[in-house]
């Protein structure tokens, strides 16, 4: 019989409880014991877990965050820190650990591998930021939730006839401004992938506020730094374009609210299948979706791809906010 661990790592997303359900119940069906550690690694380095059982994961599949909590840990990062975390699984008698998690929490189960200790990644953050997997667990509600924010400005943006930049995160990925500006009818979309000069960008209004246009949307990645940020932008459009700029940084609340269905199903998907692969005997993978198939991979494989960013899309949400 194995003994599982799980956790969850780095910032939080809609739909980590769905995967922690699907793995803890597909362990314990296929005869499994599994411990749920609590806050990430820096819970496993100050032995915070629990065993769990069908009813620890009971009323969670439609609840936002983590019931495992969350943490980013720097201890984890060091030689010591992920010693002491071995030595913590192995007095539980844990044998292999599941993290759900971005790019970070996966470079710490890579290093566990590396150690000796099976470790699977699911993929778990509103960012969308890794390559080898089409989604990863939070970005449908995120991107939902960017696009209920953006249908309730724009209504005030067209009362007021106003420029209204919505900054939307995504860390240094501009995934999330793209579908979500695309899903919400943006007039301009900012992401770091895509160099763009903010005079262009006050051209362009000018171009369309000739045309008749009154107001404008106008969504922003967090991490084009190189372009300027929301503030600076709002003054080049008040200063080349007379208009009437207001900023709204929609921040943590991305991050939270009840998984969509796609969430749920995919972290059902990605749990169920990183419990299968334990029980084939396998690690250092980690799970994805590819053309709607579940796939696996080596992690350090994964994290090696670099990511790329859909110009393809982006060039048709251009031609269709003119
Ligand atoms: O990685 C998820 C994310 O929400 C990023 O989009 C954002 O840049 C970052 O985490 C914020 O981190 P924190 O919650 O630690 O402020």
């Amino acid at each position: 019989m194995k003994t599982i661990g799980i956790l969850t790592s780095g910032g939080d997303a809609p739909g980590m409880n769905a995967a922690i359900r699907a793995v803890v119940r597909s362990a314990i069906y296929y005869g499994c014991k599994v411990y749920g550690i609590n806050r990430g690694y820096k819970g496993l380095l100050e032995e915070d877990l629990m065993e769990m059982n069908l009813s620890s994961v009971g009323d969670i599949i439609h609840r936002g965050g983590t019931m495992l909590k969350s943490s980013r840990c720097e201890e984890f990062k060091t030689e010591e820190g992920r010693k002491l975390g071995v030595k913590v699984l192995k007095k539980y008698g844990i044998d292999c650990l599941v993290v759900i998690g971005g790019d970070g929490s996966f470079n710490g189960a890579k290093k566990l591998s590396e150690m000796g200790f099976p470790a699977i990644g699911i993929p778990g953050t509103i960012d969308n930021d890794l390559e080898y997997t089409d989604y990863t667990i939070g970005f449908d509600t995120a991107m939902n939730t960017v696009i209920d924010a953006i249908g309730k400005i724009r209504d005030t943006s067209s009362s007021h006839e106003r420029v209204n930049i919505v900054e939307v995160m995504g860390r240094n990925c501009g995934d999330l401004a793209l579908y979500a500006g695309i899903a919400g009818g943006a007039e301009t979309i900012i992401v770091p992938e895509v160099d763009v000069k903010l005079d262009e960008i006050a051209l362009r209004l000018k171009t369309t506020q000739k045309r008749g246009k009154r107001h404008s949307i106008i969504v922003m990645a967090e991490g084009v730094e190189k372009v300027g940020s929301a503030s600076d932008l709002k003054k080049v459009l008040t200063e080349q374009a007379g208009a009437d700029v207001r900023v709204t940084v929609l921040g943590h609340v991305q991050r939270g609210g009840s998984p969509t269905a796609f969430d749920r199903i995919l972290a059902s998907r990605f749990g169920y299948r990183a419990v299968e692969l334990l029980l084939e005997g396998k690690s250092s993978r980690v799970v994805g979706i590819k053309d709607n198939k579940i796939i696996d991979l080596d992690i350090q494989e994964a994290l090696a791809m670099p990511k790329t960013f859909n110009r393809e899309l982006y060039e048709m949400a251009k031609v269709l906010s003119i």
